[in-house]
């Protein structure tokens, strides 16, 4: 089938991968996959796939969360000896855990992939936490929309920085500018932040 869109436009499940880049490949038209939950594979097909067509994969299509990943960095930078920890919240029916964007923000605390592990929830036989470990914590209920805390644990002190998302709508209005933005480029493989730049 050939069909005549600038983008492809994807919120559905990681399963429909394969077909959508085979899709888009024979049209020459871009993606933007907006799905989350891809495995290591699934990012190899993404990066084959951008010699063919322009390809964005945003685990969160919200400017909210582009600008708190920027407050991130900064407090990264900053306080860079303190403790992280990650929690986000969704609605029951979501599949993956921790959420893409969670998974995004762990790339950010992360200066040295070696030597900070990523902790997934505890349990009573966790123990004490390590130095350098980043918890993540996840919770499924109800029709939580999308919540995303960075806890930073200093001594005496504590910064959260916090996103909520209170309505699915932002997901498509940010999806849309992100569309816009891939709109006639050439293949290859684009970010988020660079719609924002
Ligand atoms: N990037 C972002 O900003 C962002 C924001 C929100 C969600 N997401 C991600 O988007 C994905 C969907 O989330 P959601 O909360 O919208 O889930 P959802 O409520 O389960 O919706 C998924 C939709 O995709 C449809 N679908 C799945 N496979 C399909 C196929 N092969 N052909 C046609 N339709 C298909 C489903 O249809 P049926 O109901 O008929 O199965 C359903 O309508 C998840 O990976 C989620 O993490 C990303």
């Amino acid at each position: 089938m050939i069909i005549n869109a600038d983008v492809i436009i994807d919120f559905s499940n990681p399963s429909n991968l394969e077909e959508i880049l085979t899709f888009a490949q024979e049209n020459k038209t871009a993606v933007l996959l907006c799905t989350t939950g891809y495995s290591s594979e699934d990012f190899k097909k993404i990066e084959q796939a951008s010699k063919n067509i322009a390809i964005m994969q945003a685990g969160n299509t919200s400017i909210g969360i582009a600008v708190l990943k920027l407050l991130v960095s900064l407090a990264v930078e900053k306080i860079a000896e303190w403790d992280y920890e990650v929690i986000e919240a969704h609605h029951n029916r979501k599949t993956d855990s921790p959420s893409g964007t969670a998974e995004e923000l762990l790339k950010l605390l992360q200066t040295d992939e070696d030597k900070d592990s990523i902790r997934f929830g505890r349990n009573p036989k966790t123990g004490k936490r390590k130095v350098g470990e980043i918890g993540v914590h996840s919770i499924r209920g109800g029709s939580i929309v999308g919540d995303h805390t960075v806890m930073f644990a200093g001594k005496d002190e504590v910064i959260e920085i916090k996103h909520r998302a209170v309505s699915q709508d932002l997901f498509a209005s940010g999806a849309l500018r992100l569309a816009r933005f891939l709109k006639g480029k050439e293949p290859g493989r684009y970010y988020v932040e660079d719609a924002y730049k």
